[in-house]
């Protein structure tokens, strides 16, 4: 039954506005955003730029401004995306930024989006992810017209849920030509290729892009999208959450997050399935097949769909551990 909803909700997804008042729980709130210009800059979506030494410079289409921004040269930029019910004070910022700024005086920048995904008008925010894509590579092509002291390849972009879904925007937008993507639990529900409308994160949109599921099915993609694609466990629940889809759904930003700095690696198995992988005769570690790394550090030339067990509590790592057999829990 869910299913058959579910199917025709995905029919009728790009018929906006009004349609959809008639299914229950999916009605036209009334205090829902879809701006009526799509235009960029857009005052509902603003870029913040954070380094060690500046916290919340606002970045925008201004020449001025953005030739004085304090921009740590020849550094990375972690271009965060937040997603539904999110804002540039929520997953991913609040875990990302803080790691990555204790890990190199580098650049982040929080795009906050939040009066287009106000709960619960998640349809309206899925109508509303194009042009967040939209506006966030308008700024970015200025930005590297303006300043030729930052260079594109110094980006990186990642999006957790419904901004991996605007981070492929951005990406399409860019021609294709960005360094990196990661989607973090890549958004599902509306988002289905084959069905009418909205464009699902693939590996076109980047030279690379990395994939971590870990709500897979359930608020997060099932299929692999990316050149490469972590499972978490079994994809779908993490340990520690019990059935609850949220916390498995930020697991995949906790999970990359612990990457950036930790001495202990999540080593990932390449496999077909999940239940191949538990097996362990049947996918095995060898020259061939090596244990490789998940998260920040991935090896861009990494491609196919890989596998990693986690502990159910922080440190999530298990390193060479694969399977936790050594694990105390
Ligand atoms: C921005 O959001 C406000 C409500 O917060 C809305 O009234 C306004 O139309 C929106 N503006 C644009 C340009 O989207
Ligand atoms: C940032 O701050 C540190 C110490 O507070 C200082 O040494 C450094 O020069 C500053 N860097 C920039 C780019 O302003
Ligand atoms: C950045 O790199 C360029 C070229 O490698 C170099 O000329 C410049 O001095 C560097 N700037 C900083 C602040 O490190
Ligand atoms: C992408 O390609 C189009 C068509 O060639 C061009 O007009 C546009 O400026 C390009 N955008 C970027 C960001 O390179
Ligand atoms: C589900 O997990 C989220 C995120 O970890 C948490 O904020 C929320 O309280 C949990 N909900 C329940 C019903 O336990
Ligand atoms: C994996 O290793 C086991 C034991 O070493 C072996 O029996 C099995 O054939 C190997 N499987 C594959 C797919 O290579």
């Amino acid at each position: 039954m869910i299913r058959i909803y579910l199917w025709f909700l995905y029919c009728i997804a790009p018929i906006k506005g009004d349609f959809l008042s008639v299914l229950p729980g999916f009605k036209k709130f009334k205090d829902c955003i879809e701006p009526s210009e799509d235009t960029c800059p857009n005052k509902n979506i603003t870029f913040h730029l954070y380094t060690r030494n500046t916290t919340d410079y606002e970045l925008t289409e201004d020449q001025d401004n953005l030739l004085n921004a304090p921009f740590i040269l020849n550094a990375s930029i972690k271009l965060l995306i937040h997603g539904y019910t999110g804002d540039q004070n929520y997953s991913p910022n609040t875990e990302l930024r803080p790691a990555y700024l204790k890990y190199q005086n580098l650049n982040v920048i929080s795009v906050d989006y939040k009066s287009l995904v106000r709960p619960p008008c998640y349809v309206q925010g899925v109508h509303n992810v194009p042009l967040v894509g939209k506006c966030t590579a308008s700024i970015l092509s200025t930005l590297f017209n303006v300043r030729k002291d930052i260079k594109k390849e110094q980006l990186h972009v990642i999006g957790f849920s419904l901004g991996a879904q605007v981070a492929s925007h951005v990406g399409r937008l860019m021609n294709s030509t960005l360094k990196r993507i990661t989607g973090l639990d890549p958004a599902s529900p509306l988002f289905n290729p084959g069905f009418v409308g909205n464009d699902v994160l693939d590996k076109s949109d980047a030279l690379f892009v990395d994939v971590l599921h870990t709500n897979a099915g359930m608020k997060g993609k099932y299929l692999p999208l990316g050149h490469v694609d972590f499972y978490a466990n079994n994809g779908a629940l993490q340990p520690g959450c019990g059935k609850n889809t949220s916390c498995c759904h930020v697991r995949a930003v906790e999970y990359f997050t612990e990457s950036i700095e930790s001495q202990t690696k999540f080593l990932a198995l390449k496999c077909f399935s999940y239940s191949l992988f538990k097996i362990t005769s049947l996918c095995n570690v060898s020259k061939t097949s090596p244990l490789v790394e998940m998260g920040e550090h991935v090896n861009e030339n990494d491609r196919g769909i890989y596998f990693f067990m986690t502990k159910s509590k922080p440190p999530y790592a298990l390193g060479t551990d694969i399977y936790g057999t050594n694990s105390t829990e």
